[in-house]
């Protein structure tokens, strides 16, 4: 016969379970850094929208050449859905409650700049903000010291020290305006 949990090995399981610490609301200082920020009004548009011109015409389904179909299957286009990337981030939010806004930060940039980040387990974030790294992450980025287009940058986040700017670890500047921005000085598309 299998043997079933008692009644009180279920209510030691549930005493354990809400215990589990909530995510936190409010970013701790410790990992804010510089670079367009949340409250910069930034607002990436949905890659189902860059598909209908940017993909569909390569018929070739290995090694395509449209940006659309690579994306769909990469790491970039699946940061914010894939599980494991999940169970990490709630066993970092164990060890430093609230560092569930750095991952996020990364692995859904559309979430993170539309301000849905907290609270910091994620729980916040919409069903399309599964996209991760969305084309327009890359497509809207600029350079932190404002060298080609001014990104939204407020203080006290500004990712220009007045000389070089800080790069990497996810401190993007992100333009403020709609236009993408990409390889060709002569591009003739119906967006900017
Ligand atoms: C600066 C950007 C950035 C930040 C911040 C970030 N990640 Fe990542 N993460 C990445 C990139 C890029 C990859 C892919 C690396 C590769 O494929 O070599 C990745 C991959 C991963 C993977 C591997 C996924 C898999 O299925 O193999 C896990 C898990 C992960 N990250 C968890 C986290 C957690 C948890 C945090 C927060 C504590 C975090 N990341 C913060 C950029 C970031
Ligand atoms: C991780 C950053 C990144 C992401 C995400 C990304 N792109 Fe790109 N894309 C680039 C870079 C870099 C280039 C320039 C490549 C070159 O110059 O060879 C580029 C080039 C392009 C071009 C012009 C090249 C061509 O095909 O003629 C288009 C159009 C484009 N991307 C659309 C998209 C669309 C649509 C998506 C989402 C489905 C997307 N990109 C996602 C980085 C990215
Ligand atoms: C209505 C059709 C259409 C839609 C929708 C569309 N694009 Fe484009 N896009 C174009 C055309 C056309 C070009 C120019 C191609 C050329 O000149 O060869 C272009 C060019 C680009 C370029 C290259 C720009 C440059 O200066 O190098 C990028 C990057 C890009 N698109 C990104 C995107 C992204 C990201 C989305 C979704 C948010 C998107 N596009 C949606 C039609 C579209």
């Amino acid at each position: 016969m299998v043997k079933r949990p008692s009644v009180m090995m279920g209510a030691a399981l549930w005493l354990a379970a809400s215990c589990v610490v909530g995510a936190a609301e409010v970013v701790p200082n410790e990992i804010m850094m510089p670079g367009t920020q949340p409250e910069d009004n930034v607002n990436f548009e949905s890659p189902d929208r860059c598909d209908n011109c940017h993909g569909g015409y390569d018929e070739a389904r290995v090694y395509s050449n449209e940006p659309a179909y690579g994306w769909r299957g990469s790491a970039m286009g699946n940061a914010g859905r894939d599980p494991i990337f999940w169970a990490t981030l709630a066993i970092a939010e164990q060890d430093f409650d609230g560092v569930g806004d750095l991952c996020i930060r990364c692995h859904s940039a559309g979430g993170w700049y539309a301000g849905r980040s907290t609270p910091t387990d994620g729980s916040g974030l919409q069903a399309a903000d599964d996209d991760g790294i969305d084309c327009d992450t890359c497509h809207k980025s600029t350079n932190p010291d404002n060298s080609e287009h001014v990104g939204i940058m407020n203080p006290p986040f500004v990712a220009n020290d007045g000389l070089e700017g800080y790069y990497g670890s996810g401190m993007l500047s992100i333009w403020g305006s709609a236009d993408k921005l990409g390889p060709y000085d002569n591009a003739d598309a119906r967006h900017q």
